[in-house]
């Protein structure tokens, strides 16, 4: 590691990181609503893959879009960051080796159709900070700060739900839960409902869903259920920042992934994770920006000369938390700021 990279994530690459997630947002954002969720996809990868390489980084994608072979950008492994554009001078070796998680539009269905809470997505930690998870289904729980110590993702639903209720001064009843709508949580939702929790089925969108969880005003207590493993990566990080807790295994189901497991470096494959083994780095930066309205940010807003944007950005080390409004704005403009 160079020595800029252990003395923290500077300001100029917290705001370049920014400038990823709000490109990747904004490319995205043009093509809500119109059913093609491949489309929306591919926007914001190409975008967030361009941008990547202005950030003052000596980057690796550790979280991407798949397999080198499966994905022609932002595959594992591949090399990201001015270090590695096109025409990097010798002043690159100096730059900080960085692992970088990415989710360039989280929910790409819920963009295609207009629904709410899809957000472009990165975390970045020195390296070796982030799990390489494999892209398989995770079990997951996420809780807030205030119950982090009180539950466990083995424990009956009911136990847990009395244990967040407890934390947070609050009758059960009082509480909400996301689970993604999917019939393999028939008998999670089940248990939820007999508990007397209060439940939001979503379309997809566990990782936005999870942030919500561990801030207080969201409305959100809980995230339940079974989703990706690269976004409890991906949550794990913002835990860090919020000081949530996110409780997860792997699905290892076949002897397939437990080979794939095994090929990522991953031995145990009932280990029960929590935020700092999935994102272990002492200097997580993580950034994310609306693309549709959502619990925490809202989505992007075109005007004739630009566009409005919403982000959080939140680092750990020193641990700071940032919800960003940014307004763009497109050429020559006497565009007039509205509050
Ligand atoms: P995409 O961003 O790839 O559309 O995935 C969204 C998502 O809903 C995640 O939030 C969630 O973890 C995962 O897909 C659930 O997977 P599945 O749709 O197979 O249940």
């Amino acid at each position: 590691m160079s020595d800029s990279s252990q003395a923290g994530m500077g300001a100029d690459i917290t705001s370049a990181l920014l400038e990823v997630v709000e490109r990747a947002a904004v490319a995205c954002a043009h093509t809500m609503g119109q059913g093609d969720r491949h489309r929306s996809d591919q926007v914001a990868v190409e975008s967030m893959r361009e941008t990547l390489d202005r950030v003052p980084i000596d980057g690796r994608v550790v979280i991407g879009e798949g397999e080198r072979d499966e994905a022609p950008m932002l595959y594992i492994g591949e090399l990201v960051g001015t270090a590695h554009a096109a025409g990097a001078g010798r002043d690159a070796a100096a730059l900080p080796e960085v692992d970088i998680a990415v989710d360039p539009l989280e929910g790409t269905n819920l963009c295609a159709t207009g629904a709410s809470n899809a957000i472009a997505v990165l975390a970045v930690s020195e390296r070796g900070g982030l799990l390489h998870a494999p892209d398989i289904y995770m079990d997951k729980l996420v809780v807030g700060p205030s119950s982090r110590h009180a539950v466990y993702l083995d424990a009956p639903v009911r136990d847990n739900l009395r244990a967040i209720a407890r934390c947070l001064d609050r009758k059960v009843e009082d509480l909400v839960v996301i689970v993604l709508d999917r019939p393999r949580h028939r008998q999670l939702i089940a248990d939820i409902r007999e508990a007397g929790a209060r439940i939001r089925l979503i379309g997809d969108g566990d990782l936005s869903a999870g942030i919500s969880a561990a801030v207080r005003g969201s409305g959100v207590h809980a995230v339940m259920g079974t989703g990706g493993a690269p976004e409890g990566v991906l949550v794990a990080a913002a835990m860090r920042c919020l000081n949530g807790e996110i409780f997860a295994r792997l699905v290892v189901d076949t002897p397939e992934k437990e080979e794939r497991c095994r090929s990522m470096g991953i031995t145990d494959m009932g280990r029960v994770y929590r935020a700092a083994d999935l994102a272990c780095g002492r200097q997580i930066t993580f950034a994310a920006t609306g693309v549709t309205d959502g619990t925490l940010m809202r989505g992007v807003r075109f005007f004739g000369d630009g566009a409005r944007t919403n982000s959080l950005v939140m680092q750990t080390s020193p641990q700071r938390i940032q919800f960003v409004d940014t307004i763009h704005l497109t050429g020559d403009s006497n565009m007039v700021v509205h509050f």
